[in-house]
């Protein structure tokens, strides 16, 4: 059993519980607690998405260069799941100590799988694109387990950055997350979308365009270079276009081939492009909406948009490529998470725009995610409960 697996089940239970009390203390229904703003982000963020990229990736690795199945690595799960834990108690009491212990273990077991990664290398000349996408995105995501960890204990200070926030976000979206999503995309697709990607002689350039983007949009709220966040985002554009070419250009004309799982990639996508457009607003102010109103809501445009919408697709997909091998597999989401999720990210779009019925549009935005997550709630544990079912009659 990967234990990952059954994490990555319980923290999108808890995203959906997490969005349900987002809800109702937008409602004022309950009241707003110190410490939710964080947790309902990063129970998606590190709760679903690193538990499932931590838990598969030496798996999805050993296979490409074909080395044998690794055995989970008990230390690095233990690290990361003892500093969630941690985390989960430390930032809504703003606890120095526990914060520090909290990021400090994820930190470890950061560089315990990058360790273990950069250790599978293939034999000379074979190609494995999706391992080059993983180790970058390590790196980034260290750096910004530095830059979250540091938010509250003064490191952004220490270490001179203009914007340390804006760093922590850029350093795990931009750089971990879109890096590690674009791997995910290049190993996987041809399995589950049975055809190849458009230009597999693009993937250098994407490869290096991700990480030349996501280093200028590091660096510039580092240095608070405006100009370098623009020339930041117009390559990590550039590779997010090149990607959604080469995953979009083979299903075209193929109506059977646009199930569910699939449409939730592309508008996945289609939210990331939407997000960066809305950073020369926050970094130019071109629309008459306030700075602090599209701060606040952007980033769950990315997180709920882009990040939980990709898991609804892709979760599924590995939890029955990990625990069922010899099955077909098949993307994740239905009619229903599809509509619901994407209504709930247009609200937040409402509530950026609509500052009188901001709270009203948030709550109804929530409510839609906590519908959204059901159904893939659902067919996770169907997948650990079938499994564990054919434990118990063999
Ligand atoms: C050890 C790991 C991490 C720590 C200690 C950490 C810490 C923090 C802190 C202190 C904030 C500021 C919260 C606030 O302003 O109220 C924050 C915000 C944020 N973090 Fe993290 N974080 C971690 C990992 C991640 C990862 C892996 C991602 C994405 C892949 C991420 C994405 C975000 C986002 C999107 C926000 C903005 C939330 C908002 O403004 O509503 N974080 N993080």
């Amino acid at each position: 059993m990967n234990p990952y697996i059954l994490m990555t089940a319980f923290f999108l239970s808890l995203a959906g519980l997490g969005a349900l009390e987002t809800m109702l203390a937008n409602l004022q229904v309950v009241a707003w607690f110190n410490g939710l703003r964080w947790l309902r982000v990063h129970f998606v963020t590190l709760g679903v998405l690193v538990e499932l990229v931590f838990g598969f990736l030496p798996t999805l690795v050993a296979a490409r260069v074909n080395k044998p199945h690794p055995t989970p690595h008990w230390g690095i799960w233990f690290f990361l799941n003892a500093g969630l834990m941690i985390l989960i108690v430390g930032i809504p009491l703003v606890n120095a100590a526990l914060i520090f212990a909290g990021g400090t273990l994820i930190f470890l077991a950061t560089i315990l799988l990058l360790r273990q990664l950069s250790m599978l290398d293939p034999k000379l000349g074979a190609p494995t694109p999706g391992r080059l996408f993983y180790l970058a995105g390590l790196i980034f995501l260290s750096l910004g387990i530095i830059f979250g960890t540091g938010l509250w204990l003064g490191w952004g200070e220490f270490l001179r950055a203009a914007a340390p926030k804006e760093i922590h976000l850029h350093a795990n979206l931009w750089g971990f997350t879109s890096l590690t999503f674009a791997g995910l995309l290049i190993d996987l697709y041809p399995g589950f979308a049975k055809r190849p990607l458009a230009l597999p002689r693009s993937l250098d350039a994407i490869l290096f365009l991700f990480i030349a983007g996501g280093t200028a949009l590091v660096v510039a709220p580092w240095i608070g270079d405006n100009l370098l966040m623009l020339v930041g985002l117009l390559l990590h554009h550039a590779a997010t276009g090149l990607l959604v070419f080469n995953v979009v250009k083979p299903l075209i004309g193929d109506r059977n081939a646009w199930n569910a799982g699939q449409v939730h990639l592309i508008a996945a996508y289609a939210w990331i492009l939407a997000g960066l457009a809305v950073v020369p607003i926050t970094v130019f102010g071109t629309l008459q909406v306030p700075l602090a109103n599209v701060e606040a809501q952007a980033p769950l445009i990315l997180v709920f948009g882009w990040v939980l919408q990709f898991a609804f697709a892709l979760a599924p997909y590995i939890f029955a490529r990990v625990l069922a091998p010899d099955q077909p597999a098949q993307l994740g989401g239905n009619r229903v998470s599809l509509f619901a999720l994407n209504a709930g990210t247009l609200c937040i779009v409402a509530a950026i725009i609509s500052e009188t019925y901001q709270a009203t549009f948030g709550a109804i935005a929530f409510g839609l995610w906590a519908i959204a997550i059901l159904p893939v709630v659902r067919e996770l544990w169907e997948h650990t409960r079938s499994i564990h079912s054919t434990f118990a009659a063999g």
